[in-house]
């Protein structure tokens, strides 16, 4: 099935509808504009793959951004160009998004001193990647819809499970390829070729890493926290001996197990539909960090310029979510508005660590309990009620607002009615207090 010649067939029954006209138009334009045009990179393995891929990203064999303009009229879509690599982004209105490059013929003396040939300039281009599975393309004209280019045997790797650099350099010249190969190796359960990790230790070796920007390690650290399983790969980067430079102070032994268990954790809640707004990536990094104290926690931070309000997010979980579990574990003794006010404060994300720690289904079904109560449920009554009864808004009616709040979560008022007596009282009383001091 790898050896695929030409995948006209392939792309018409794997891809979306819309997504096919997308690249039928593509390659209508390129007739037109007298160019050749081909998709690159990930749709490809991915479509060889049979998974899927929802990155579009063109080469054209001409101008790109001319493509991208005629691309962008076509559709009514944005159309963002960098001029510079004359490359050009097209954004359409459905939030989808198109990659246009410019593959341009130069000669191109490369630093692995090849000798310099000429080639095509999509071969250019695509021996810039960084493995053979991403350095595919397909071509999207008219007369040859479909037809697979492979020049460094791609196909071959695909189907042997294998993830192999284009040459030697490849470390060198990007080091951040060391965490792409664990990241691909890992999530289509494949292998580093042996020359490919060969050369992998030998970088990690030369420390060639410390010569990226956090920034761009960052990036692809993200990429790797937001896959399925983010165990695997982190195991692999500790195992090729990258884990210290990546996360110094953090004890990859404590934290094996909680990562594997990750997952399941994040599914479960998934099944909730309690925490859509939910990053994955954040869930592991403070899964990551559940041992470490705030200062190794708070250099991780700094380390990949997190920014303040991820950084908070990282303490306020941190710090708090030991005492939620705790609190659940033992959860006959604590009222429901109790977990409520601890768990309120902290970041969604902690809830699949929470859970890892929750052993017996009376405790995992309390933390589902409290996360849909700080979601929905809120009592019935509003600010209105309030005046309505004759009371004067001020700060107090967030205070009762919120008791009445808490009174619905224990248990202790149900309907309309006492949800009105209880703030009614809780006013009263209030006043009360104000009135004698
Ligand atoms: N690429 C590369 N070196 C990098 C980053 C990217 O050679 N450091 C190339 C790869 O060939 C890749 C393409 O650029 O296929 C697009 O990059 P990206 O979108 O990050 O990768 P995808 O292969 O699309 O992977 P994913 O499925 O994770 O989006």
């Amino acid at each position: 099935k790898y050896h695929y010649k030409n995948i006209r067939e392939l792309i018409y029954r794997s891809l979306p509808e819309a997504y096919i006209t997308i690249l039928e138009q593509v390659g209508t334009i390129a007739n037109e504009l007298g160019c050749r045009v081909f998709a690159a990179g990930g749709i490809v393995r991915d479509l060889l793959l049979g998974v899927e891929s929802l990155d579009l990203d063109l080469v054209v064999e001409g101008d790109g951004v001319e493509m991208a303009r005629a691309l962008g009229r076509r559709y009514d879509a944005r159309v963002r160009v960098h001029p510079k690599f004359r490359t050009a982004t097209v954004l359409f209105p459905d939030g989808r998004q198109v990659d246009v490059a410019t593959a341009r013929v130069e000669f191109y003396q490369h630093p692995a001193a090849m000798p310099q040939i000429e080639t095509s300039s999509l071969h250019q281009d695509l021996y810039r990647r960084d493995f053979t599975i991403n350095a595919m393309a397909v071509s999207l004209n008219q007369n040859d819809f479909g037809d697979i280019i492979d020049y460094f045997g791609g196909r071959e790797d695909l189907e042997r499970g294998l993830v192999r650099v284009l040459h030697n350099l490849s470390f060198v010249e990007d080091p951040t390829r060391l965490l792409r190969g664990v990241r691909f190796e890992k999530r289509y359960a494949m292998n580093l070729e042996p020359q490919t990790f060969a050369l992998a230790k030998e970088a990690v070796r030369s420390k060639m890493l410390e010569r990226v920007a956090m920034e761009r390690v960052w990036e692809e650290l993200k990429h790797i926290l937001s896959e399925p399983r983010p165990g695997l790969a982190l195991y692999r980067l500790q195992e090729i001996g990258l884990w210290d430079y990546l996360f110094p102070g953090v004890d990859y032994k404590q934290v094996r197990q909680v990562l594997d268990e990750l997952p399941r954790s994040l599914r479960v809640i998934h099944t909730w539909d309690l925490a859509e707004q939910l990053e994955p990536w954040l869930a592991y990094l403070l899964a990551l960090l559940s041992r470490s104290d705030a200062d190794t926690a708070g250099a991780i931070c700094r380390r990949y310029h997190l920014g303040q309000r991820w950084t908070d997010r990282v303490h306020a979980g941190l710090s708090g979510w030991q005492d939620v579990a705790d609190s659940l574990q033992r959860a006959q003794q604590i009222q429901m508005s109790d977990l409520a006010r601890r768990l309120m404060p902290l970041p969604e994300e902690v809830c699949p660590l929470i859970l890892t720690r929750l052993t017996g289904n009376a405790a995992r079904a309390q933390l589902r309990q409290v996360l849909s109560a700080i979601n929905y449920d809120q009592p019935s009554i509003t600010g209105k009620d309030l005046s309505g009864m004759g009371f004067t808004p001020g700060p107090a009616f967030k205070l009762a607002l919120d008791a009445v709040w808490q009174a619905r979560l224990d248990g202790l008022v149900r309907t309309r009615q006492e949800e009105l007596s209880y703030a009614r009282e809780y006013l009263a009383a209030y006043e009360g207090v104000i009135n004698s001091v």
